[in-house]
């Protein structure tokens, strides 16, 4: 008998369907599940199918066909670290920086994240959104179809909670799923200058409860469980921001609430957080470049998702890279993010961090496809619905326009995303 789908996807050269039942760790992260002359099956907005063309085109019909002849088709890519809502720019910066002025010194001289905290509190919801909405557009087209969005440039109760209204309202504006994420403890604004701890107090007292409310009464929570989304507490524990002590009360305080938690370590300086994300069972720690090998083989024999972030590196004109290769080889579990902001890397490219990665983190294409999919859908808890291309997930799916999916990694500068399908429905880009 043939089942009617509403959309097959035929003849891909290859079809990379990166499945995995838990994160994908050591020799794992080098197997993508690739079937040659590939076919998936699409109805109802979920995947039906996938497999050889031949035995898919003698189960399935449908009124919709793309033949991907010549092509790869593989999963959306997941970008789990984003900060992409702001107002502003930080152009000014960049050339600071070329002139040589670093991150750290720009940020502790009150600008940096505090600069894009002034320009985001003049802004309104509706500002927020428009913003924000072209650079959204561009990942999509360079095939991202859910992303993670950090608040953290509001930095007062009243611009959180704004900054959290914007990215609902952008979630059901555009076609990209967003998983939005608290970061009141992005930095300390300037009315809590030299009182960090006070600023602390805040955030867990009134900050956090208020966030709880703002989701439990959101279309993020509501929404079946198809669409549900989780809602994450992050803080950046470094010098000049929060310290060890300060990132596990903000931590603690989101779980008793309801918030799993993530959190920026090791960008600069090692200051504990890996250790404190494996102990609070954290979905993710990013960054991960300072990390000490006592603290990578902690990482690797837990659950918790290591989100390293190569285009900051590059960004800031560095030759220094976390050692991601380093953590695969330890057996941590490796999911890879543009960290989309206006500072530290204005990338909306989740092909540009795989080119990156591949030649200064020495991971193979493959285990960079994983990372930007499964392991990227781990990282932000999605990994039931998304990130591989497997029957009853969700149809997010892009056609690459190379016959290799290697080249994804290999090409950089270009864009080889040729068609996107979200939720079964083929996007007009
Ligand atoms: O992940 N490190 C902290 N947060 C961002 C930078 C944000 C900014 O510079 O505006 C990051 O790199
Ligand atoms: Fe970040």
């Amino acid at each position: 008998m043939i089942v009617d789908a509403d959309l097959l996807i035929h003849s891909a050269a290859q079809v990379v369907t990166c499945v995995a039942d838990a994160p994908k760790r050591g020799a794992a992260m080098q197997d993508v599940g690739l079937i040659s002359d590939g076919a998936v099956a699409v109805k109802d907005g979920r995947i039906l199918a996938v497999g050889p063309t031949e035995s898919i085109r003698e189960r399935y019909s449908a009124g919709q066909t793309i033949n991907a002849s010549g092509q790869i088709v593989c999963p959306g890519f997941v970008d789990p670290h984003t900060h992409v809502v702001y107002a502003g720019d930080r152009i000014g910066e960049f050339e600071q920086r070329i002139r040589g002025a670093t991150y750290l010194e720009i940020m502790a001289a009150g600008g940096g994240i505090v600069s894009t905290m002034r320009a985001t509190r003049q802004a309104s919801v509706e500002e927020l959104v428009e913003a924000t909405l072209p650079r959204l557009a561009q990942m999509l087209r360079l095939g991202t179809t859910t992303a993670e969005v950090k608040t953290g440039y509001g930095l007062d109760l009243v611009s959180e909670l704004k900054m959290l209204e914007a990215i609902a309202a952008l979630d059901l504006a555009q076609p990209i799923d967003l998983v939005p994420t608290f970061l009141p403890a992005h930095a300390v604004p300037p009315e809590f200058n030299g009182r960090s701890a006070a600023y602390v107090d805040w955030v867990v007292n009134e900050m956090i409860p208020a966030a709880a409310d703002w989701y439990r009464n959101s279309h993020f929570a509501k929404d079946s469980e198809l669409s549900r989304r989780p809602f994450f507490n992050d803080i950046f524990c470094e010098q000049n921001a929060f310290d060890l002590d300060q990132s596990r009360r903000v931590l603690e305080a989101g779980i008793a609430h309801g918030l799993p938690a993530k959190i920026h370590a090791d960008e600069f300086t090692s200051l504990g957080g890996v250790g404190l994300a494996v102990e609070l069972g954290a979905a993710s720690v990013d960054h991960l470049d300072a990390t000490t090998p006592a603290d990578a083989a902690r990482l690797a024999a837990s659950g918790v998702v290591g989100i390293v972030l190569p285009a900051v590196n590059f960004n800031l004109g560095s030759h220094e890279f976390a050692n991601a290769r380093g953590l695969i080889d330890a057996g941590a579990a490796i999911a890879l993010s543009t960290d989309i902001n206006p500072g530290s890397a204005p990338c909306p490219s989740q092909p540009l961090v795989m080119a990156i990665a591949t030649r200064y983190q020495r991971l193979l294409p493959a285990e960079a496809l994983n990372a930007v999919t499964i392991n990227a859908a781990f990282g932000v808890g999605l990994a039931e619905h998304i990130g591989s291309l497997a029957p009853g997930k969700q149809a997010d799916l892009l056609v690459i326009n190379s016959s290799d999916y290697r080249q994804l990694a290999y090409q950089f500068g270009g864009n080889l995303v040729s068609a996107v399908v979200k939720n079964g429905r083929l996007l007009s880009l």
